[in-house]
């Protein structure tokens, strides 16, 4: 039998949660050694708390009475143009000089998708059907060779996903990475509790657990050492995406070199929303500091307000593509603890019953609370925001079919590939509306920007598409 402390058995009842313990005593030895370290790992001093104000009690959002929008560098702004060639050559300085970083969130698994597994080893590519974690390893090797650096990559995965994510990268020979310059960490969980407030649990020997959001990533780069490595390797800006969009520029020159050249700690990529109610983050201000509120947090009145030329005046989405220096992860996780605001999300939870037996609802019976990264946002002293160009950079995937969708991803990455050889002069078959009547696929191991297309264009001689054509370059 193994042994269970008192104390910890204090602990767990002075929050309220005995009933975990209630099949203890008939699990083997094994299912026992698994619940009590799952115990040991949870703040049960917090518990109490986080039941009342996020479960029982459904938190309202706080909007700040002086939230405002927020301003941002216009992507075609002609005052600009010189600030931005400034900034093309310090971000490839940087590249030169090894000093940025990659990383990547990739906790979530393809649920959405219907797909069973980490949802980096989804095969997006429309002709190629390459991986999204295909897409981004050949992008940093392309960027490693053409400016002769060395570009780490730090990979969050989930406890759930960590094994099966690296299985497939070594299946896959690290896509020709080096392996030194790749780093898998750990994301935190939380345990879902009921609508009463109780934890629930997935078995008798183990509680529901799920992934605690991104919020936790800046900890874990602490608590994983690998703050520490990018320290050691010179690392001073680390360039943020999320594993579901193939179009991300892992690094973005212009967006890294702004970063240095202003002197911020955060810096992050805004789109212009196509309406009011488009599934992404919204940039605003309060109290002099930027934010981001969650589309889902927006409340209706706020997203549709118009300035007098009707557009709309929360118009800047987030992509979720960030950069931030290393100092400001330094500082911020310097006490080795930050916990950012919980967020709560009603889901179906699979989860025993008094009798022990599992139940599969048919409606939300529980609450999981995760943090966000971008709730982080406020805490730097200075943040940039920089327009960028959504047909370039974001296509991402979160359904099957329709808006933000397998189906318009690889219609996407077909459209770009195809704006890109039109510019180096090739002939492209169109749709009445316009778009590529043609799948179209590079290589991203061979082409990041526009002249690595033009030196493609070049050497292959291609000169024209056919409609309905399938083309992997
Ligand atoms: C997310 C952003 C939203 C942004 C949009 C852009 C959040 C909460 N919202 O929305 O502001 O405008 O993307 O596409 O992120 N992940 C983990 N661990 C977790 C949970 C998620 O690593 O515990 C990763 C996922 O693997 C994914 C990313 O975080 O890479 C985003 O998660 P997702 O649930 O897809 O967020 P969205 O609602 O799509």
């Amino acid at each position: 039998m193994a042994e269970i402390s008192a104390e910890l058995i204090a602990r767990i009842t002075a929050a309220g949660q005995q009933h975990v313990l209630r099949f203890f005593d008939e699990l083997s030895y094994d299912d026992q050694e698994n619940l009590k370290s799952q115990l040991e790992a949870v703040n049960w001093e917090s518990l109490p708390a986080l039941a009342a104000e996020y479960v029982v009690k459904r938190p309202e959002t706080a909007i700040p009475d002086d939230l405002a929008p927020a301003g941002y560098f216009r992507i075609s702004d002609a005052g600009m143009a010189k600030r931005y060639a400034e900034a093309d050559a310090r971000g490839i300085e940087l590249l030169k000089q090894g000093k940025i970083c990659c990383l990547t969130v990739a906790g979530g698994q393809g649920t959405r998708l219907g797909f069973d597994a980490p949802k980096g080893t989804y095969p997006i590519g429309p002709v190629s059907n390459r991986t999204l974690f295909e897409y981004f390893a050949s992008s940093i090797l392309r960027l490693s060779e053409k400016y002769n650096c060395s570009i780490p990559w730090y990979i969050m995965t989930s406890p759930i996903n960590r094994a099966a994510t690296e299985n497939f990268f070594k299946a896959h020979n690290f896509f020709g990475l080096a392996e030194k310059d790749l780093f898998f960490f750990t994301q935190g969980t939380m345990p879902a509790f009921g609508l009463d407030g109780k934890l629930l649990m997935s078995s008798k020997s183990s509680l529901a657990l799920s992934p605690d959001g991104h919020g936790g990533t800046l900890l874990a780069l602490r608590r994983s050492g690998a703050l520490d490595k990018m320290k050691q390797d010179g690392t001073e800006i680390v360039s943020y995406f999320q594993v579901d969009n193939p179009l991300v520029p892992v690094v973005s020159p212009r967006f890294a070199g702004l970063l240095a050249l202003e002197n911020a700690e955060v810096g992050a990529i805004v789109l212009s929303k196509t309406g009011p109610f488009e599934k992404l983050g919204n940039f605003c201000m309060s109290c002099g500091r930027t934010m981001i509120i969650e589309y889902s947090d927006l409340p209706a009145e706020l997203a549709e307000k118009r300035n007098a030329d009707g557009s709309l005046q929360y118009s800047a989405g987030s992509p979720a593509i960030h950069v931030f220096s290393r100092n400001y992860i330094e500082r911020l996780t310097a006490g080795n603890s930050l916990q950012l605001p919980w967020h709560r999300a009603d889901k179906k939870i699979a989860s025993i019953n008094d009798a022990g037996e599992l139940c599969t609802p048919a409606d939300n019976n529980g609450v999981k609370l995760e943090s966000f990264i971008f709730d982080a946002l406020p805490l730097a002293e200075k943040v940039i925001l920089f327009e960028g160009d959504r047909n370039e950079l974001f296509a991402p995937t979160k359904n099957l079919t329709g808006v933000d969708s397998v189906e318009s991803c690889r219609r996407m990455i077909s459209d770009r590939n195809a704006r890109r050889l039109a510019a180096c002069g090739v002939d492209i078959p169109r749709n009445a509306d316009g778009s590529c009547n043609a799948e179209i696929e590079i290589d991203p191991r061979l082409v990041c920007d526009d002249a690595d297309a033009a030196a493609l264009v070049a050497a292959t001689g291609l000169k024209a598409i056919l409609p309905g054509q399938k083309v992997a370059l």
